[in-house]
């Protein structure tokens, strides 16, 4: 039997997976996802979305995939992790995703086979193609070269390939380098921890997604407040923090988790940290 279902809890409710089921939508959030929606909508070309590590941003992501209503015309490609090998093998990979099927002999054949279906499904069909890249930071300068000329290609009224990417912070440093790739940025938005009252909408949130009876606590309040103190209020380690006082809580046979337990679980965690040691 899983810790969970002892609590009386249907599913694992902080799994540290980017489950769309448990995406908790802060103000933020839905501001973030209200304004990428309009930005693709109106195919304004380019959406950039930053944060620190552990902040959500695969998350949103898989929401904003999710999320989008369901309507004719939008075609939504993702690419998780753009480590590829080199510019060649990235816009084959791209030219895949599309479903371009031709045969290319260099990486500009391939950019132009790209352009071509952009053009055909674009222009001709009226899609809206959408590509969303995770993990952004990991994009070459040889690839954001390829992205800025794929995202030139435009009509009078709107560009043809829309990109949405998520990126850590250090991202925006290297980007604001690239001046013809910066100033093509329709959109910029940068997601922060959450606040106290927002970590415990989101603790609270993820337990009733997962099962849990309104009403009913399994956090006492100091619980909460501690681990905002220890998070920051960053979603990954509320997570962490969350689902190993759970498995405390089953293990000791206890009602609510108290922000000691919190302490305590950290105290255990810090001793896995090695200090430095100067040889
Ligand atoms: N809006 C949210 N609602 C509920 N849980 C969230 C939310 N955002 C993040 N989380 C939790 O935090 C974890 C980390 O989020 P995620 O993997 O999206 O972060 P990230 O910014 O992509 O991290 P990295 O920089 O390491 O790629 C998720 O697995 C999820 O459990
Ligand atoms: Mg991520």
């Amino acid at each position: 039997m899983s810790y969970y279902t002892v609590l009386g809890l249907t599913k694992e409710p902080f799994s540290t997976s980017p489950d769309p089921t448990f995406f908790f939508r802060s103000d933020a959030h839905a501001q973030a996802l209200a304004r990428l929606e309009i930005a693709i909508r109106l195919r304004r070309g380019l959406c950039l979305i930053l944060g620190d590590v552990g902040i959500g941003k695969t998350t949103l992501a898989r929401a904003l995939l999710s999320n989008f209503p369901q309507e004719e015309g939008f075609t939504f490609h993702m690419i998780m992790d753009p480590s590829f090998e080199s510019e060649y093998q990235f816009l084959v990979h791209l030219s895949r995703l599309f479903g371009v099927r031709a045969a290319y002999k260099s990486t500009l054949d391939c950019r132009e086979a790209i352009e071509h279906h952009l053009f055909q499904s674009a222009v001709m069909e009226g899609r809206t193609l959408v590509l969303i890249i995770d993990e952004g930071q990991k994009l070459s300068m040889d690839m954001l070269e390829h992205l800025r000329v794929l995202l030139n290609y435009e009509t009078n009224e709107f560009k043809l390939l829309q990109v949405v990417i998520f990126a850590q912070m250090e991202f925006m440093e290297r980007v604001m380098r690239i001046k013809n790739f910066f100033d093509r940025v329709a959109l910029k938005y940068i997601l922060n921890p959450l606040d106290e009252a927002q970590t415990r909408q989101m603790i609270q949130f993820r337990l009733q997604s997962a099962g849990l009876t309104q009403g009913e606590d399994l956090f006492s309040l100091d619980a909460i407040q501690t681990i905002y103190r220890l998070s920051q209020g960053y979603p990954r380690k509320i997570a962490l923090l969350c689902h190993n006082a759970l498995e405390t809580l089953v293990m000791y046979d206890r009602r609510i988790i108290d922000g000691p337990m919190i302490e305590e679980l950290l105290r255990d965690e810090s001793r896995w940290i090695q200090p430095v040691t100067s040889s």
